[in-house]
């Protein structure tokens, strides 16, 4: 650390030495660029992740060392990688390229393929399941599934319990009263309201076009169950990873696409892509 940052760290009065060991430990494990989390939410965790520990009798300073010995997968990584990553997510983000690919990507795929399989599409980095489900009211909404063709949606994510959520389909009834672009009628059309809750919950005709696994982009065997992909969006994950992880997410990435496949990314994150740039529509 250079003397300026750890001056100011010391003049930080929420600088604390564990919570900074923690954040670092994330960081580093998960490619994080620096100083992209959310501290409240990394307090919290930590808050938590150090009261169990304190009922075995572990200090501060063993929860550090516990911390630097870790493993990938240790309990405290898969801890880590709940709380860290920024999981802000909408549902019809970036309306044009999601209707770009249900209204001009997948009926070309299907026409290509013919019917001897499902088109299938991949979120890596799909949060809650926002933009899972999006993609395939959109694909309703274009009548591309009306008619019978075969489609699948794969979300992926490193957060296990963003992954179980978006299963659920469950949403509070005022994240999409924040939506501002999105078809006519869709609140009624594709969810329902749970009785004596503020949630709402997605049809089941809906939740049947779409399935979800926790999987690392910046670790391809996580991935390789998945199968390969026709369509495959990253869209807000790679812009907050440091360079070197970016270009190794970018990596497993292409490694999911099938023959021909294309790979979608936000429009921040198209550059990131200059190797492959024809490819991206972002
Ligand atoms: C800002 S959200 C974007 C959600 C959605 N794609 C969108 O554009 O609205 C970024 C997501 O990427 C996930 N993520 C970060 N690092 C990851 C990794 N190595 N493997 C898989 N998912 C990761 C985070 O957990 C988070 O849910």
């Amino acid at each position: 650390m250079s003397a300026l940052a750890s001056l100011r760290e010391r003049r930080d009065p929420a600088f604390d030495p564990t919570l900074t060991a923690f954040v670092r430990f994330a960081e580093r494990r998960f490619g994080l660029a620096a100083g992209r989390w959310n501290a409240l939410a990394a307090r919290k965790r930590l808050n938590d992740l150090m009261a169990r520990g304190a009922e075995r009798g572990e200090t501060a300073s063993d929860f550090v060392a516990r911390l630097e010995q870790s493993t990938e997968d240790s309990p405290l990584a898969l801890a880590a990688a709940e709380v860290l990553p920024n999981g802000e997510t909408s549902f019809f983000r970036d309306l044009d390229q999601l209707e770009a690919v249900a209204r001009v990507d997948v009926p070309a795929i299907a026409e290509r393929v013919g019917r001897d399989r499902p088109v299938r599409i991949l979120s890596a980095g799909c949060s809650t399941g926002e933009e899972v489900y999006s993609l395939a009211m959109l694909l309703f909404d274009a009548s591309f599934v009306r008619w019978g063709a075969p489609v699948e949606i794969v979300g992926v994510d490193l957060r296990a319990e963003a992954v179980e959520q978006a299963r659920s389909g469950v949403y509070p009834i005022s994240d999409l009263r924040r939506v501002s672009h999105a078809p006519v009628g869709w609140e009624r059309r594709f969810f329902r309201a749970m009785p004596g809750a503020e949630l709402t919950r997605a049809r089941p005709f809906l939740r049947q076009l779409c399935s979800f696994a926790v999987g690392d982009l910046l670790r391809p065997a996580t991935l390789a169950r998945l199968g390969r992909f026709d369509v495959v969006l990253c869209r807000n994950v790679l812009i907050h990873f440091e360079p070197g992880a970016a270009q190794t997410a970018l990596q497993s990435l292409r490694g999911l696409l099938a023959p021909m496949g294309r790979l979608v990314l936000s429009h921040a994150e198209a550059a990131l892509n200059r190797p492959f740039f024809g490819e991206a529509i972002g």
